[in-house]
């Protein structure tokens, strides 16, 4: 077992307190051996200890095992910001190391995991024509997000599940939970926040209407095939009528890939006609198969998805709602640190208002970029 003193601000939940952690006047903080949680965290940075030993495992540069998730994503991969270790190695890990080694992402992943069977066996049921509680499905689902979230904490958890669950039910959820986010900063009444919630989470159950070799296929698919998908909205809401549903839970099934422009299916119809849940839900939509990794790609940065809604036309979604949307995701990573287009690291320093997806950054040098008059473009967020 090694030993490494970080700094105050470095610590994260999930580490393991090496020795007893005092005040100044020699009061016990935190014993040995304790592992730290974020409410420990702030009891030590309250009484300003300026740096606490944590026990590392020998295996930290050990390359992680294939196809092991958490191994793969262990706590123990840290980048060393410094190699001075006469001032107490204070090491850095990488953004989504940090998120995937914390304690509430473990439970955050395990919920999750759970949750997706929970919602198997919901729409098994409603398949099978017996009756739901919307209820219980809301509880279930909103007991993933914990009030004391941050925003950032949510959308890091979603894109760092990635790895391991991309079923349908996976993806329902998280459409749930990001349009449920949505309503918030849209600031619609509670009410219809709920029934969002729950709209997101029933609005692809048509897809279980679909062969899954059809939905799974690696290759590009036949017209037939395409047009076979693209009859899941119409299938599902079939399915919802039998259950009574609120209309608007019906409505957002059916027109989830109805866009603005009248460029969507299966209806083709424009902005006015379109229910607003299907509005909201249909960018949650998009944003979550965008940073979904697919066959064909590496899963997309948030601020490539932000480029790539405003290069594909924001006028295929509600105005307030994209902008709402794009303009708190990308608020979201300000003073995160990314990588850029040419590898180089930089800080998100300012946003630009006007093209979400180009910042202001700057570099290690401390010069700036001003990204909507340069080709670079961010990569990564790290
Ligand atoms: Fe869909």
């Amino acid at each position: 077992m090694n030993l490494k003193e970080y700094h105050t601000k470095d610590l994260l939940p999930g580490m393991t307190v090496a020795a007893p952690v005092y005040t100044k006047t020699g009061q016990v903080l935190v014993d040995a051996k304790v592992v730290l949680t974020q409410q420990l965290i702030n009891r030590i940075q309250f009484y300003n200890v300026p740096t606490v030993t944590v026990e590392m495992e020998e295996t930290k540069e050990e390359p992680a095992k294939k196809g092991d998730f958490f191994s793969q994503n262990s706590l123990l991969h840290y980048e060393q910001k410094s190699t001075d270790s006469t001032k107490g190695a204070v090491a850095e890990p990488s953004y989504s190391q940090k998120i995937k080694k914390s304690a509430e992402f473990q439970k955050f992943q395990v919920d999750f995991s759970f949750s997706a069977n929970d919602l198997k066996l919901i729409f098994d049921k409603i398949i099978a024509g017996e009756s739901v509680d919307i209820n219980d499905m809301l509880n279930k689902i909103t007991s993933l997000l914990h009030p004391e979230q941050t925003t950032i904490d949510f959308f890091d958890m979603l894109h760092n599940l990635r790895s391991i669950n991309d079923s349908i039910y996976a993806h329902c959820i998280n459409v749930s939970l990001i349009s449920r986010m949505i309503g918030i900063w849209l600031k619609l009444p509670n009410e219809d926040i709920d029934l969002l919630t729950v709209a997101g989470l029933l609005h692809d159950i048509g897809k279980t209407k679909i062969p899954p070799d059809v939905l799974n296929k690696k290759e590009q698919l036949t017209d037939e095939e395409f047009a076979l998908i693209r009859k899941h909205p119409v299938y599902g809401y079939e399915i919802l009528k039998a259950q009574g549903l609120d209309t608007r839970i019906l409505k957002a099934t059916l027109m989830h890939h109805e866009r603005c422009d009248g460029s969507g299916y299966p209806l083709g119809i424009k902005e006015n006609d379109i229910d607003n849940f299907a509005l909201i839900i249909a960018i949650a939509d998009v944003y979550d198969a965008m940073t979904a990794a697919r066959i064909y790609r590496a899963p997309l940065c948030p601020f490539q998805v932000i480029a790539e809604f405003e290069k594909e036309g924001l006028q295929k979604y509600k105005p307030k709602y994209i902008l709402t949307f794009l303009e708190h995701i990308a608020t979201t990573y300000q003073n995160n640190r990314v990588m850029l287009s040419n590898g180089e690291s930089a800080k998100i320093v300012l946003l630009n208002q006007q093209v979400f997806s180009k910042p202001l950054v700057q570099l290690n040098d401390g010069s700036c970029i001003d990204l909507n008059r340069s080709d670079l473009y961010i990569k990564a967020i790290i």
